[in-house]
């Protein structure tokens, strides 16, 4: 490899540095710390609501004063960041409850930023969640069967993101894959006079299994078909990377690749190709997986919980939203 002059005398013995915690700790390349870790929390209608999410343990859905109770919690033990989904009281056809002004997440944005003005407060611009399908878009059913809308849906994303921005979020997260959407929502911002709001782009965003869980938790499964025309086939590096520049070019300011653990050679070519600030999504079954095999006794839950982190900053990741930021916090504190 270039660069790499190893000398073959005296002979190089690699081990001559690992022989003392204090010696790999003195020459560890990669650090793990509390400030690169975001947490998802979902907000759901109603007081002292804490919903269990069944195939995530240890996530729920919360009520708003649940939710700031929680949140709470978790800002004391370290964690920076939040990323708010929203569980609508109702689902149309027009996601009118993303962008309501008094909507799940509207409220609850207004309330965190109230309670816990340090508490960063990134919000999920998507539309699934809100949308009675259950689709990013959307819908239009014709002769040839149903297509998801992509210039329609872009208004809708827009104004959410707006929405989310006027109630106070410090960083909106549009999610939703359509073509165009980061420079849609970009402009509307600044048109609305909220040009300071940055924008994290899921840029590379795959179709994926790994989001199973997470379905559950914000009641966003597809009623029909799947997502596969929006997001990204797994096949897919170079657009990958093409994804990624048009969100740049689009105005993202931070851009991130999701699912994480089986993506990470594109966390790496993102991060050097283009040096922007850098996310990455540890997805709802990575988390999940981890559980279920802890929970047998299979794995030890800190030791790979930890590890996987730790290498998803390694392949680049400058952020890491996980479902696990306050047990790692709990374990990089011990
Ligand atoms: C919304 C959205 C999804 C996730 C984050 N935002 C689900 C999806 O695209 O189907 C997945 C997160 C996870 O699995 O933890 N579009």
């Amino acid at each position: 490899m270039q660069g790499h002059i190893i000398p073959s005398f005296p002979v190089f013995r690699p081990r001559r540095l690992r022989q003392s915690p204090a010696l790999r700790r003195l020459v560890s390349e990669t650090q793990l710390n509390p400030r690169q870790l975001v947490l998802p929390l979902f907000v759901r209608p109603g007081r002292k609501v804490r919903q269990p999410v069944g195939a995530m343990p240890g996530v729920f859905q919360l009520s708003p004063d649940e939710l700031l109770k929680e949140a709470t919690e978790a800002f004391r033990l370290g964690v920076p960041a939040i990323l708010l989904f929203g569980l609508p009281a109702k689902k149309d056809e027009r996601a009118s409850e993303a962008f309501a002004r008094n909507g799940i997440v509207q409220q609850t944005v207004r309330l965190l930023k109230k309670e816990l003005p340090e508490l960063l407060v990134i919000t999920d611009v998507c539309l699934c969640e809100y949308m009675s399908h259950g689709h990013c878009g959307v819908v239009h059913s014709g002769k040839k069967g149903t297509r998801i809308l992509n210039d329609p849906t872009l208004k809708i994303l827009a104004r959410t993101a707006v929405s989310h921005a006027e109630a106070g979020a410090d960083i909106v997260a549009p999610s939703d894959m359509m073509d165009g959407r980061v420079r849609a929502i970009r402009a509307e911002l600044d048109r609305c006079g909220l040009a300071d709001t940055p924008i994290i782009s899921y840029a590379a965003k795959f179709a994926s299994a790994f989001y199973g869980p997470f379905r559950e938790a914000a009641e966003s499964t597809p009623q029909f078909g799947d997502r596969r025309s929006y997001q990204m086939d797994p096949a897919n590096a170079e657009e990958a990377l093409r994804e990624v520049a048009l969100d740049i070019e689009e105005g993202a300011d931070m851009v991130m690749v999701k699912p994480a653990l089986a993506y990470l050679d594109l966390v790496w070519r993102v991060k050097t190709t283009f040096g922007y600030p850098t996310a990455v999504y540890a997805v709802s079954a990575e988390y999940s997986m981890i559980k279920a095999a802890a929970a047998r006794g299979w794995v030890d839950e800190k030791a790979i919980t930890l590890e996987s982190l730790l290498a998803m900053r390694r392949a680049g990741a400058d952020i890491i939203i996980t479902y696990a930021a306050r047990e790692a916090i709990r374990w990089l504190n011990e």
